[in-house]
């Protein structure tokens, strides 16, 4: 028997499980943990949605997508992370590309090499529920035990006796963030937001969001603003939100289909986190968005002695006088409405080099504007990427990246490259290839791995055999990319790693 839609929805998650899951699963009627395997972990809607579906390809469990659905919701409701147990960790539930994770090493060396750290990190269970994973980890792949860092040493038994004991501890079921979560009221989100974002193919955005409710937790959105070259920006779309703060919504954004991965904060006032591309998620960048009054953003967030620039604000319901700290002064604003204005400031060339407050009204952003004397040094994130040939006809689509620079000033020491360096922000730049090595110059991989635009977004080449190249080998490539930013005298380049290499095969919902 399949539920209807509707009735799944008010399903109670427990009675899917007992017609779906205890096939298998042991229901030991236990008013507070009943289901074998199931009731003594917690994790993401993601972590949960990954686990059901292995049940279903890999142990052939049925369950039909509604009811999927009802019991992600209800398992991440019940069996979730407190907001504070995902801090530091949401990249992974973001898609955010190209991090570079650093974990205990008896975890790193053990268990971080066929999936991110953070899979593990957004889990909660019993020590015994850690050492399940671990016989599931040597059953389904038994060559765990063979790849490098793990042949030399008895993994298996380091992971049992070693690493599951300090993942019970570290990563205990019961916490009191969890309870305390648990007790803690959620806010409902609907209402009018103002976002504030950045999307690599457009730059800088501001949009009002309005969300309305409507079931519980299930709201719809739609969105109106425009990107920083003026042109108008609209979408709407659906967001569900789990365990009171997990806000999960696919939008359409002028045409394109997008995915919202964002945390509400606590006090409901603030939603945050990534919007990007659904088929591709490397492509999108942060947004916040705020209900009540406030200040989100700042752009440029810098202004050299001496100049005079367009400074936009964005934020919510910006009344009142605007104020750019000491030594900049507004001399007119150029356009303004509720949630967005931007202003002709100067910095005179005596302002002291620092950052300042940016105050619009009562509402102000601290440390948001910095001066500074001149531009000392550049920084390209990310710091080291890859790219993914694909496309030419195959099942995969290449994977691009993109890239920003970093300004700095070189602070009181006048040394740049020192830690009172001066971080001025996001600035314009230049963009080129480099071979990254010598074997990259032989094998011309700057002639076949791919190109770079104006905006910094690289393009990887085709996918598949290269007649071209030695031994027909593909596109891939060992690059650096090269990022020119030009400030009043200074022009400062810098570069960061790129390698591009072959399709990803294996996608996962947490990497
Ligand atoms: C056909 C048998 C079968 C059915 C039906 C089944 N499971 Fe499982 N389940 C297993 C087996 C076998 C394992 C242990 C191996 C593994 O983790 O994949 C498991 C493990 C699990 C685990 C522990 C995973 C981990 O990471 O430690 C969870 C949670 C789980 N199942 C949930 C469910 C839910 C929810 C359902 C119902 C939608 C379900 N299972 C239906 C066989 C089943
Ligand atoms: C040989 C590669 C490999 C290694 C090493 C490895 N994993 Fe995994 N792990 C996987 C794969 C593959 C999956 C996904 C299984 C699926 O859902 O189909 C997975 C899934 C997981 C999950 C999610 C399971 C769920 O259903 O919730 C966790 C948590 C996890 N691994 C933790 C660990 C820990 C802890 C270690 C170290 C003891 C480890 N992994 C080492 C390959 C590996």
């Amino acid at each position: 028997m399949s539920l209807s839609p509707a009735q799944a929805q008010d399903a109670d998650g427990t009675s899917i499980i007992r017609e779906r899951c205890t096939v298998c699963h042991i229901d030991s009627g236990d008013a507070d943990k009943p289901f074998s395997r199931i009731s003594e972990q917690r994790k993401t809607p993601e972590g949960w949605m990954m686990t059901i579906s292995r049940m279903q390809k890999l142990r052939g469990a049925v369950i039909p997508a509604n009811e999927k659905r009802a019991l992600v919701k209800y398992l991440a409701d019940n069996q979730g992370l407190a907001p504070t147990e995902t801090d530091g960790l949401r990249y992974v539930l973001e898609k955010e590309p190209n991090v570079l994770e650093s974990f205990d090493p008896l975890i790193q060396e053990t268990c971080v090499r066929c999936h991110s750290g953070a899979r593990i990190a957004l889990q909660r269970r019993t020590e015994d529920e850690w050492k399940w994973l671990v016989h599931f980890h040597m059953g389904q792949q038994p060559t765990a035990e063979l790849h490098a860092g793990a042949r030399d040493r008895d993994w298996f038994g380091i992971a049992l006796n070693q690493v599951a004991p300090k993942l019970g501890q570290d990563y205990a079921l019961d916490t009191k963030a969890w309870s305390q979560w648990q007790a803690a009221v959620k806010q409902p989100l609907n209402g009018t937001w103002a976002m504030s974002g950045f999307l690599p193919q457009r730059g800088n955005f501001n949009a009002d969001v309005v969300v309305t409710k409507t079931d519980n937790d299930h709201y719809e959105l739609t969105l109106n603003g425009q990107y920083e070259d003026g042109s108008k920006l609209s979408g709407s779309g659906k967001a569900v939100v789990y365990t009171g703060y997990e806000w999960r919504a696919s939008v359409t954004l002028d045409g394109v289909k997008m995915r919202q991965v964002l945390a509400a904060s606590a006090d409901g006032k603030t939603l945050a986190g990534r919007m990007f591309e659904r088929d591709a998620d490397v492509m999108g960048g942060p947004v916040t968005a705020v209900k009540a009054n406030a200040i989100t953003k700042i752009s440029p967030s810098y202004i050299r002695q001496g100049e005079r620039k367009l400074i936009t604000v964005s934020g919510s319901q910006l009344k009142g006088t605007v104020a750019l700290g000491s030594g900049v002064k507004v001399i007119r604003v150029q356009s303004r409405d509720n949630n967005h204005l931007t202003v002709l400031a100067e910095a005179s060339h005596s302002a002291a080099v620092g950052s300042r407050n940016v105050q619009v009204g009562k509402t102000s952003s601290k440390g948001a504007l910095t001066v500074y004397d001149q531009l000392a040094r550049v920084e390209i994130t990310p710091v080291d990427s890859i790219a993914r040939v694909g496309g030419a006809g195959g099942l995969i689509p290449k994977q691009k990246s993109w890239y920003r620079a970093v300004g700095y000033a070189a602070g009181q020491d006048g040394k740049p490259g020192t830690a009172d360096d001066l971080r001025l922000g996001y600035m314009p730049a230049s963009w080129s290839l480099k071979p990254f090595n010598e074997i990259a110059v032989h094998d011309e991989d700057i002639k076949y791995a791919g190109t770079i635009d104006s905006r910094g977004i690289f393009t990887p080449g085709d996918a598949g055999p290269n007649p071209a190249r030695k031994m027909s080998t593909n596109n891939v490539g060992n690059l650096a990319v090269v990022g020119t930013v030009e400030d009043g005298q200074q022009t400062v380049s810098a570069e960061t790693h790129l390698l591009v290499t072959v399709q990803k095969f294996v996608q996962a919902l947490i990497d």
